[in-house]
């Protein structure tokens, strides 16, 4: 792909630590198999990576409280992109509340991430980006499960 691609185009590499029906499967159980796995990334072209997990807010591994995203970019030097329940004002499947998108923003400004990205939350607020950068947070609705169904 990188062979075939322009070189102002980059190569975004997504890796997962979780599958929706194994919730703690894991390709890498320590940061140094993770560098093992994102260093044969980087080699082969890649730009930039998107660490897919399904908190944010949650370390990666035990011993710091860089999420999947931060490991990711400590660890090749590349960009990187989290994800993870970003928006949401409630926790599924469990209690408790996710954490703050301006906590988010502070992590994002300390340079531990480079990119967010943002699942659910877009789904019923469309204009979500525009709103939370320009603090509106207080006009995003709450993300409901009913609003998954706009895909038929
Ligand atoms: C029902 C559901 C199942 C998902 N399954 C997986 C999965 O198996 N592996 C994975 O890496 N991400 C999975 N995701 C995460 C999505 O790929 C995507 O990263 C996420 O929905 C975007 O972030 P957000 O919706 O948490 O904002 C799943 C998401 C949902 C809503």
């Amino acid at each position: 792909m990188r062979a075939q691609l322009p070189a102002d185009r980059p190569v975004i590499v997504r890796f997962s630590q979780f599958k929706e029906r194994a919730f703690d499967a894991r390709v890498a159980d320590t940061p140094a198999e993770l560098g093992e796995i994102l260093t044969a990334f980087a080699d082969a072209g890649a730009g930039v990576l998107h660490a897919s997990q399904r908190r944010f807010w949650q370390p990666a591994f035990a011993g710091s409280v860089l999420n999947l995203a931060g490991w990711a970019k400590r660890l090749t030097g590349l960009p990187s992109i989290t994800v993870g329940s970003v928006g949401l004002t409630r926790d599924f499947l469990r209690p408790g509340r996710p954490e703050s998108v301006s906590g988010l923003a502070t992590r994002l400004a300390d340079g531990e991430f480079d990119l967010v990205a943002v699942g659910r939350a877009l789904l019923g607020n469309p204009a979500w980006a525009t709103l939370a950068a320009a603090g509106r947070l207080a006009e995003i609705a709450d993300y409901r499960k009913a609003d998954e169904d706009v895909y038929p």
